[in-house]
């Protein structure tokens, strides 16, 4: 793809939003780090619901650049080992990000739709004991935030499966409640003309994080965990669906998947149905805990890519260029490439910590080649942290 000119706006990447660094370093040390994921300390460093504004970091550097501190670790307590926090990065050109208005409130694991000039920000824990229960929208041309509204009460509040056919916004199942509270299986349609909201019919069983899709007019749900929020599930469903309205009394079983588990990016495009990264596994609810305290579980990241198309057979595309999840709300086409900012890849080998994904990932879709995207989006939005939010303004284009 080639470069823009120097003069364009397009040359330049803009990050809209809050937490960006703040959150994920937050979340890289106090959320995904400790064994315990919701320790005091986690909590009280935690951005305050009721004072956003107060914990904003706003990078000097790139992003995932600016934690380049090594780690002196003892390795058999004998010699000492240095390795860096960003050990993982992919060597690339330094992207120029712009700090745009703060959003609302911080989130983890919400979720995030553009329709147009729009950005729709759902729910999301604010902290590992809150959770968010509304919307709040960003406006791309005025770089502005406002229009919240509440969700309804039986909306799952983080782990949602979410698509759009351009009006009405598909909210399938997810996780009700903070900690690692058990999952919903009830689907619900907003209309985002109206701001009302609908319900629609239940998945056969509740996920966590599915990936989710509209392809030929139908509603596809696929993968996520299982109840427990650890197992993986390769069952996909699928609704016909029009308009906000299932034009059909129960989901069709569909082919399964071929990789389980929740947090994997879901694309349709040129006709064809692709499934990108993700996980096995996730945290889970400690057994016994009424609060439904969160322990950590073994996680296995995924660069796989497979696709569906006419034959409704799944076909394997060349990996991404490293292991990535929590990407659901983190792709956009652009100029017939699927670009995929951020997300999260295999834990550090040392000291176990998450580790947060700062590249931006192009797959070329003539070519199906992947590459480290160098000028391929006008508009980066990082709106929950782990989870980026990207999307693109043709406008910068012209
Ligand atoms: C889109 O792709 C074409 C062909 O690869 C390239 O010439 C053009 O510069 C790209 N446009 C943008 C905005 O990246
Ligand atoms: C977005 O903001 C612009 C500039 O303030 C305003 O003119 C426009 O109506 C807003 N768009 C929507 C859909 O609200």
């Amino acid at each position: 793809m080639a470069r823009p000119s120097g003069k364009q706006k397009s040359t330049k990447l803009v990050v809209v939003c809050v937490v960006l660094l703040g959150f994920g370093l937050i979340g890289d040390y106090l959320w995904a780090s400790s064994p315990h994921f919701a320790s005091s300390s986690y909590i009280s460093n935690w951005v305050s619901p009721n004072n956003p504004q107060s914990n904003v970091i706003i990078p000097k550097q790139e992003p995932h650049l600016a934690d380049t501190k090594p780690l002196k670790i003892k390795v058999d307590g004998v010699h000492d080992r240095s390795l860096s926090a960003t050990f993982a990065d992919l060597p690339a050109p330094e992207l120029k990000w712009e700090k745009m208005a703060n959003a609302p409130v911080p989130r983890l694991d919400g979720a995030a739709i553009q329709i147009k000039d729009l950005l729709y920000v759902f729910a999301g824990y604010g902290t590992i004991d809150f959770v968010h229960s509304h919307v709040d929208i960003y406006n791309f041309t005025g770089n502005t935030w406002g229009g919240r509204f509440d969700m309804p009460k039986e909306m799952a509040h983080s782990h949602l499966g979410m698509v759009t056919d351009g009006r009405y916004i598909y909210v399938v199942t997810g996780q009700h409640g903070p900690q690692c509270r058990g999952p919903t299986a009830r689907n619900f349609v907003l209309d985002t003309k109206t701001r009302k909201w609908q319900d629609l019919l239940p998945l056969p069983a509740p996920r966590y994080a599915p990936a989710t899709q509209l392809w030929r007019g139908r509603l596809h749900v696929m993968g996520g965990s299982k109840e427990n929020r650890h197992t993986p599930a390769l069952e996909h469903w699928s609704i016909a669906v029009k308009d906000g309205k299932a034009l059909e009394k129960e989901w069709r079983t569909e082919i399964q998947i071929p990789r389980g588990g929740p947090h994997r990016a879901c694309v349709v495009v040129n006709d064809k149905l692709l499934i990108i990264g993700g996980q096995e596994g996730d945290f889970m609810a400690k057994p016994g805990s009424p609060i439904f305290k969160c322990s950590r579980r073994n996680e296995i990241v995924y660069d796989e890519v497979h696709m569906l198309d006419d034959e409704m057979k799944w076909k394997p595309l060349p990996p991404m260029l490293k292991p990535d999840s929590h990407i659901e709300f983190a792709w956009t086409i652009v100029n017939n490439s699927i670009v995929i900012a951020g997300g999260t890849t295999e834990k550090h080998p040392i000291t176990k910590k998450m580790v947060l994904v700062g590249e931006v990932f192009q797959f070329n879709l003539d070519t199906s080649v992947w590459n480290l995207c160098l000028s391929c989006a006008s508009k980066l939005v990082w709106n929950q942290g782990l989870v980026a939010v990207l999307v693109y303004s043709p406008r910068q284009f012209t």
